[in-house]
């Protein structure tokens, strides 16, 4: 008979990574599974997809030091039963194109006070179930033509408070059920031909607090092809100057 031989301890722990062992410092659970949030993760990418599990609704990244969502990365398993999500205040974020895919059941996403700066095309891609998307207070100076592909079910989109400068044409074409566009507090100097093209269920566009001047407004931002904005008696702007 053979003895087996002596394992060392450390050799038993192999199993559990360093970055598993930062996860269940920093991460916690709460309502019975219901809740995932994390604070003050090094590396969000590779920490967090095994700890979800199919009772997690509402998932919650904050105060990282760095936040990289490369494309696909949320096409795993439990995050399809994700509908809440929270990415908020963290140091360093960075969204590829399709980096949500697969979240099919999300329906409110908050991106808020983050160093966020380039909103890249087909970012939400596959958010089919999205309502509410957040960008508030983030320091957004770019919003790719693509950024907002796809999100035909979104009811409000809010962008204040960062610093957009220019409405590229198009850019929210697809957003046919987009009730309310918050855009005040921004730098926006320029609305492209067509930039509010294709918003035939808005109620609200709030432009306070820009730079628009208003004979390119006037001119060139039309929801319809035809339609000036200022015709569309069912809907609202709301605009002041912002002083230079
Ligand atoms: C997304 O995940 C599903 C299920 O695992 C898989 O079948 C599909 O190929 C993935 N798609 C991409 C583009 O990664
Ligand atoms: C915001 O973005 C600008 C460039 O677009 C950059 O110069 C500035 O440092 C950023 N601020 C923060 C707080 O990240
Ligand atoms: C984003 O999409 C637009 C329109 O399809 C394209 O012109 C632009 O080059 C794309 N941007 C990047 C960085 O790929």
């Amino acid at each position: 008979m053979k003895l087996l031989p002596f394992i060392p301890l450390p050799l038993l722990l192999l199993g559990v990574s360093s970055q598993d062992l930062e996860t269940k410092n920093k991460c916690s659970y709460t309502l019975g599974k219901s809740v995932f949030a994390c604070a003050e993760l090094t590396d969000v990418n590779k920490n967090v997809d095994q700890f979800l599990t199919p009772n997690t609704r509402m998932l919650i990244i904050k105060t990282s030091e760095k936040a990289m969502f490369t494309p696909y990365h949320h096409n795993k398993t439990n995050y399809k039963y994700v509908v809440n999500y929270n990415i908020v205040e963290n140091n360093k974020l960075d969204i590829e194109e399709m980096a949500f895919y697969g979240m099919v059941n999300l329906r409110y996403m908050k991106i808020n006070g983050n160093s966020y700066s380039r909103v890249k095309n087909h970012t939400f891609k596959g958010l089919d179930s999205l309502e509410l998307l957040n960008l508030a207070g983030n320091n957004i100076s770019e919003i790719e033509k693509d950024a907002f592909s796809g999100l035909q079910n979104l009811i409000t989109l809010d962008i204040a408070n960062n610093n957009v400068d220019v409405v590229k044409s198009n850019l929210f074409s697809d957003l046919i059920n987009l009730k309310t566009l918050l855009l005040e507090r921004n730098n926006i100097k320029i609305v492209e031909e067509n930039g509010f093209f294709g918003l035939t269920s808005l109620n609200l566009l709030d432009l306070n607090f820009n730079s628009i001047r208003t004979p390119t407004f006037s001119k060139f931002a039309t929801l319809k092809y035809g339609d000036k904005v200022e015709e569309l008696s069912n809907f609202k702007i709301v605009q002041k100057e912002q002083k230079e």
